[in-house]
């Protein structure tokens, strides 16, 4: 009897830890029983959205990066502020800049009515950047699924953990190594930057004073960001020349001295991920797989699982 009871003990005691280690996995069939439909759900929107916006692709997936940086993939980022809490969109990298909450909302709202209290923001923000490279023409992949939601976020971290594009290519690579990224996934996620658009802010002193740029490329900037301080500031430029286009562009553009803000063409300026970028303009296979890879491995940074977390209703605020 009494072995009996142990061995029942040292069962449940591996079933226990078993379901520990599985909690803190992601698996891609997450939501198979508990919301069949989320996955078409979120397709059917994001669809719609880039259809009717194509830069709303671009501002989805950056959504997906700035929550995955700064603490992990837990929808920090889409908690609004309140009198008594500061989140994350004010602070530098997001205020004024990042965009798509509404799609996101609507996302959540359609499947709260399909499955109340079951898919995380979190999740739909992983789910939204890979629908929306899939839209632009770029690569799939399959998105691990299980995230939950955070009940905090940090205005500080976003400050901190958010690579700014005046960065040099040694300070950009110890940005990604911070989040355990080589220094070819850190050129890789940058391929991002294939779609969307940039404000006239960010790369007037790139336009202006910098030397590694095409001139007539910078001449025809210039004519949509004017040089004083403040004139324009918010007028829009196309991270590349086929700004709608998930694609291999990007690498290509660099390659020409055609990288519009300091940062992107600090990938190839004469510097260790020359080569890699140098592949990428010619090989827009080997970028696609590749993307798709460090997504999933940029997916993966520390998720809430098991009972960390919830389940947020609404993606602005906490339950
Ligand atoms: C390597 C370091 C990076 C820096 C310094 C950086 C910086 C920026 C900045 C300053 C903007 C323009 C913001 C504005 O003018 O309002 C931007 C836009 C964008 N970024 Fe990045 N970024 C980086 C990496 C990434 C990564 C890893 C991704 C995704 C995988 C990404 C996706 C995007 C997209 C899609 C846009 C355009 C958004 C839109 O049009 O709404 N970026 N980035
Ligand atoms: C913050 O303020 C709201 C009212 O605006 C209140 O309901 C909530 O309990 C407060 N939270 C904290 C943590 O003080
Ligand atoms: C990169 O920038 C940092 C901070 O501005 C600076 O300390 C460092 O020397 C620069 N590195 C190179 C290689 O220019
Ligand atoms: C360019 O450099 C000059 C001289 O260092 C500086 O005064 C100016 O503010 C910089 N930026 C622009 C956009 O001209
Ligand atoms: C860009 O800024 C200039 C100066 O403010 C303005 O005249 C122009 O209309 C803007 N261009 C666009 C496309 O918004």
């Amino acid at each position: 009897m009494a072995l009996f009871s142990s061995s029942i003990l040292s069962f449940s005691t591996l079933f226990l830890f078993m379901l520990g280690i599985a909690s803190a996995q992601l698996s891609s069939n997450f939501y198979s029983s508990s919301c069949p439909t989320a996955l078409s759900i979120i397709r059917g929107t994001v669809n719609t959205a880039v259809s009717k916006e194509k830069r709303m692709g671009a501002s989805l997936l950056r959504l997906h990066f700035h929550d995955c940086f700064v603490n992990g993939c837990d929808a920090s980022v889409l908690l609004d502020d309140t009198i008594n809490f500061t989140g994350e969109k004010t602070a530098m990298p997001n205020a004024n800049s990042l965009r798509g909450y509404e799609v996101i909302d609507t996302i959540k709202s359609q499947l709260e009515k399909q499955c109340p209290g079951v898919v995380s923001c979190a999740d739909i923000l992983a789910v939204a950047a890979r629908d929306s490279v899939v839209k632009l023409g770029g690569t799939t992949w399959t998105v691990p699924l299980g995230r939950r939601d955070a009940t905090t976020a940090s205005f500080v971290d976003a400050n901190k953990n958010l690579p700014s594009p005046s960065l040099n290519l040694s300070d950009l690579i110890s940005a990604f190594r911070k989040k355990g990224f080589t220094a070819p996934e850190m050129v890789t996620l940058s391929g991002g930057h294939t779609i969307g658009q940039v404000q006239c802010k960010v790369i007037r002193d790139r336009i202006y004073n910098e030397t590694n740029i095409d001139p007539n490329f910078a001449a025809s900037i210039k004519k949509n960001c004017p040089r004083p301080v403040g004139v324009g500031d918010t007028n829009l430029s196309s991270l590349d020349q086929t700004t709608r286009v998930f694609d291999n562009t990007y690498f290509k553009d660099l390659v020409n001295k055609k990288g519009l803000m300091h940062s992107d063409q600090q990938l190839f300026n004469g510097g260790s991920t020359n080569s890699r970028v140098n592949t990428y303009s010619q090989n827009s296979a080997k970028f696609f797989s590749d993307f798709g890879c460090a997504m999933i491995k940029m997916g993966n940074l520390s998720p809430l699982t098991g009972s960390k977390g919830e389940i947020r209703t609404n993606c602005r605020k906490t339950n």
